[in-house]
C-alpha cells in the first residue's frame, strides 16, 4: 500500500487511492471497524498503520500540488531578456519646456499668467501702447494686417494693456504668446514667441526692474547672470532699456524693458500719479535656444522629430 502510494504521479489517482482506501468501504475503513473482535496488540498495529497511511498521503498530496504549480509558472514564464520592437517615446518640446521653466519663475514671484488673441485690434496692439495711427515706431514691427483693420498680434505687450483694463492697478502679470511680423530668414520667423511682464504698484523704480530681471534670468538659467542696460526706444516705455546678457565670453540681446509711459496707465484708467511699474518683454523662443543650445529658429516650427530627438529631447 505505501508502495502504491508513493508511485501516483496525479491527483486525481490520489484521490480515487484515497476513496478506496478511507471511504465508506474502504480497506481501512473495513479495518477500523472490525476492530471490535481484536486483540489489544492487533489494535495497535492497525492504529498505527491507520495514521501512517494518512500522514503519506497527505505528503503525496502536497507534493503533487506543488508539482501542479511549478509547472503552470514554468508555463507562464516571461522571458524578460527578449529583444522587442523599440517603442518611440514622445518628448517634451523645447518651448513647452522653456515656457514651464519660465512660468514657473516668474510665479514664484507672484506673477500670474494672462492671456489675448492673437488676431488683435488696432487698440490694443498700437494705440494703448503709446503708438497712434502715424507714429514712425510703428515701422519698428512689419504687421500683417487683416481686411477689417485688425492685425496678427505684433507684441505680446498687446496683453498688458488688456491686463490692465480689467484689473487696473496693483497687478503683476505676465503674458506668453505667439506674434507676427513679416520678417523671414535664419533668425528671424514670421510667427515668434513672446514672453511679456507687467508690474504696476505704488513707488515702483527701475531699481526693482533691473533687480527682477537678474533674478528671472539667474534663476531660468540655473546661474549668476551678467546683465548690460543699454538706452533704447520703445512708444510705451519712459525710460526704455535693452538689455544684454553675458553668456560665455559674448553679449547676448535678451530682452526690451523699461518704465511704463503715463500715457499707457492714462489709456488703461490708471493714474500715472499714483501708480508706476515695470514692463519687459523677451523672445521666448531665443530663451530656449540660449538655454538649450540649439541655433536654428526655424527647426522651432518644423515638427521634424529627428531634430527634437538630436536636440537633446
Ligand atoms: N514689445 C516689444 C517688442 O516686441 C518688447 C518690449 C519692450 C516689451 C519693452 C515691453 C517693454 O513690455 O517694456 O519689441
Amino acid at each position: 500500500m505505501k508502495d502504491k502510494i508513493k508511485k501516483i504521479s496525479s491527483l486525481e489517482d490520489l484521490q480515487v487511492l484515497y476513496a478506496e482506501t478511507f471511504g465508506k468501504n474502504g480497506t481501512m475503513t473495513q479495518k477500523l471497524k472490525n476492530m471490535a473482535n481484536l486483540s489489544n496488540e492487533e489494535r495497535a498495529v492497525i492504529n498505527t498503520e491507520n495514521a501512517e497511511l494518512r500522514q503519506l498521503f497527505k505528503e503525496k498530496q502536497s507534493e503533487l500540488e506543488m508539482a501542479v504549480l511549478n509547472a503552470k509558472l514554468a508555463d507562464e514564464k516571461i522571458d524578460v531578456t527578449l529583444d522587442c520592437e523599440p517603442k518611440n517615446r514622445g518628448t517634451v518640446h523645447p518651448l513647452t519646456q522653456s515656457l514651464k521653466e519660465i512660468a514657473s519663475v516668474l510665479e514664484s514671484f507672484g506673477y500670474t499668467l494672462w492671456t489675448g488673441p492673437e488676431i488683435e485690434d488696432d487698440w490694443h496692439n498700437f494705440t494703448a501702447l503709446n503708438t497712434p495711427e502715424y507714429h514712425p515706431a510703428r515701422d519698428m514691427q512689419d504687421t500683417f494686417f487683416l481686411e477689417n483693420g485688425n492685425v496678427m498680434r505684433t507684441q505680446t505687450s498687446a496683453i498688458q494693456i488688456r491686463a490692465m483694463e480689467k484689473q487696473g492697478a496693483p497687478i503683476k502679470m505676465f503674458a506668453v504668446g505667439s506674434t507676427y511680423r513679416k520678417e523671414l530668414d535664419a533668425t528671424h520667423s514670421a510667427m515668434f514667441h513672446q514672453i511679456e511682464g507687467l508690474y504696476i504698484d505704488k513707488g515702483i523704480t527701475i531699481a526693482d526692474l533691473l533687480g527682477t530681471l537678474r533674478t528671472i534670468l539667474s534663476r531660468f538659467f540655473e546661474k549668476e547672470i551678467e546683465l548690460r542696460v543699454r538706452p533704447s526706444y520703445f512708444p510705451f516705455t519712459e525710460p526704455s532699456v535693452e538689455i544684454d546678457m553675458k553668456w560665455g565670453d559674448k553679449w547676448l540681446e535678451m530682452l526690451g524693458a523699461g518704465m511704463v509711459h503715463p500715457n499707457v496707465l492714462r489709456n488703461c484708467n490708471i493714474d500715472p500719479e499714483k501708480y508706476q511699474g515695470f514692463a519687459f518683454g523677451f523672445g521666448w523662443d531665443r530663451l530656449a535656444m540660449v538655454k538649450y543650445g540649439l541655433n536654428d529658429l526655424r527647426a522651432f516650427y518644423d515638427g521634424d522629430i529627428r531634430w527634437l530627438k538630436n536636440s537633446g529631447f
